[in-house]
């Protein structure tokens, strides 16, 4: 079994005994854990059977490479070795496997009328050999990689007649695949893509449109889920009894100071505009939160514009948005400290979760510990926060933590040390905050989803951020899939629902805290 040792370098400076301690205890029956992958990440096979090319094959396999020099046309070659995969998720005993359809294997024109079989087959073997093994497939429609036909021909989610083409690309999945899934995630963190589109950082979304585009195709984006799940209810639902939802990432903003109410209504701000800009519409009322709407059209005026940049839903379009989402998924890695902005500062924001329309100022907070990523800082307790707030501030109903896990540098030189005890650290921590939102806040969170079930290809920093629990080695012709001590720590989890007294790993994280906590009580009265 994996060791959580002392030692290892996973300490929390911040250390508190109320807010961080440790709680053993299970999760609710029938509680799901899983891993995530998604298929641009790990499909590799981007020209092959008949496969279209999408947004990202154009950006990270024809124009340009990731940071590292590497591309995404191999990386883990799941397409030809998806039964490995299926192998490795059993050996792990998670209840469900999160991966995503590329819409462009299915269509790859993005429309019907380029029907792939050889795509839609791939897919049906995955489904099945997943069911085979017991394992629910929960299933992502739309996980960034556009169709470039679609970009091409509409110049993508600019373009609202993204809203039928996506309805339709959906309902194909849910009348050959729903049969068999139940769990449908319509978009993944559409801000990620939208945003660091915008930014240059992924393939480029809305062209040289700026603020107005971001703002024009998130509106489409929601449309699209909205309409998606219009159809799911009406067509499918009765029959298959599933549900439709989609994930977010959501960064938990910390007021800087608790104390200060601008501080606090700085965060809430923080928030309001990254994860109410989506959950507030389909889950409250149709619509965009106020303080977003306010907020947008005070910085609108402010830069000379005739109207907001935020574009209007109509009447029609809020009736079909509103309660059009039967669970959140919440991808949660990371926090920031956030506050107030001065009177006339006019400086950029510190990083781009700080967009400057929701004027906040947003840093880091340098007491929280880094993960491989140097903007990404370890705040388990952040997680809690941000369920309790989607639950309260967004009245979601349903949660699935849809993805959480630690990024980790490797140059891919060295020989990679499969001994990841910080891993193993990173999730008890996050999983122990989980299980205290469940059991003490009551919020109705149903699953916990690691990412990333193996080593992939982490978008612009390519193969050099390792956040598997499998570890694969892409000099490697086969593409090996090895075990990281974590994927044996993970299995523990899992079978043990928790962690129930006496297990073994339950009482090796509990001696991990107590020193931890002692550690930092001790460096404390230096
Ligand atoms: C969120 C994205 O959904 C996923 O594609 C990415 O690899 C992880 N975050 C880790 O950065």
């Amino acid at each position: 079994m994996a060791s959580v040792q002392e030692d290892v370098p996973c300490d929390f400076p911040t250390f508190d005994e109320d807010r961080d301690g440790f709680s053993p205890g299970v999760f609710p029956p029938g509680f799901l854990w899983g891993a995530a992958t998604s298929a641009f990440q790990i499909e590799g096979a981007w020209t092959e059977d008949g496969k279209g090319p999408s947004i990202k094959d154009s950006w990270f396999n024809q124009e340009r490479r990731a940071l590292d020099g590497t591309t995404a046309e191999v990386t883990c070659d799941s397409y030809h070795r998806y039964r490995e995969d299926v192998r490795i998720l059993s050996e792990l005993g998670v209840s469900h496997y999160r991966f995503s359809i590329s819409w462009s294997r299915v269509f790859p024109d993005g429309t019907r009328d380029s029907l792939n079989p050889e795509g839609v087959r791939y897919y049906n073997n995955l489904i099945d050999e997943l069911r085979a093994r017991g394992i629910v497939p929960f299933v992502t429609l739309y996980h960034w990689d556009l169709p470039q036909a679609l970009m091409d021909k509409h110049r993508g989610w600019l373009n609202e007649t993204l809203v039928e083409l996506f309805n339709d690309y959906a309902r194909f999945c849910f009348s050959e695949f729903g049969d068999r899934v139940k769990h449908w995630a319509t978009f993944n963190e559409p801000w990620s893509e939208i945003v660091m589109g915008s930014k240059g950082i992924l393939a480029e979304t809305v062209g040289k449109e700026g603020k107005r585009g971001v703002y024009a195709a998130v509106r489409t984006v929601l449309k699209a889920h909205a309409t998606a799940w219009h159809t799911y209810d009406k067509e499918f639902r009765e029959k298959q009894r599933g549900k439709v939802g989609l994930a977010l990432s959501c960064t938990w903003g910390e007021p800087k100071d608790p104390r200060n109410a601008d501080d606090v209504t700085a965060a809430e701000r923080f928030f309001d505009f990254n994860v109410g800009w989506f959950a507030h519409p389909l889950f409250v009322n149709g619509d965009y939160p106020d303080v977003m709407k306010e907020y947008v059209m005070k910085r609108s005026m402010a830069d000379g514009l005739a109207t907001s940049c935020l574009p209007e839903f109509s009447s029609e379009e809020k009736a079909l948005l509103k309660g059009s989402a039967d669970f959140l998924g919440v991808n949660y890695y990371t926090a920031r400290l956030v506050s107030a902005r001065a009177e006339g500062d006019d400086s950029k924001p510190a990083d781009m979760l700080g967009e400057d329309d929701a004027d906040v100022h947003v840093e880091m907070n340098p007491d929280w510990p880094v993960a491989g990523l140097p903007f990404i800082s370890i705040v388990p307790w952040g997680l809690r926060k941000a369920l309790n707030c989607v639950r309260d501030r967004y009245q979601v109903p349903l949660i699935f933590v849809t993805e959480n896990g630690l990024h980790e540098h490797h140059d891919g030189e060295v020989q990679y040390d499969l001994k990841d005890a910080r891993r193993s650290c990173y999730h008890a921590a996050h999983i122990n905050e989980l299980r205290k939102a469940i059991t003490l806040d009551g919020v109705n969170v149903r699953g916990y989803t690691v990412w990333c079930l193996m080593d992939n290809f982490e978008w612009v920093f390519g193969h050099t951020q390792t956040m598997g629990l499998y570890h694969v080695d892409f000099k490697d012709p086969e593409k090996k899939r090895l075990p990281k001590e974590s994927a044996g720590f993970y299995r523990d989890v899992i079978k043990h629902n928790g962690f129930p007294d006496g297990a073994a790993h339950t009482r090796l994280v509990q001696e991990w805290w107590e020193a931890r906590a002692k550690r930092t009580t001790g460096s404390k009265e230096k």
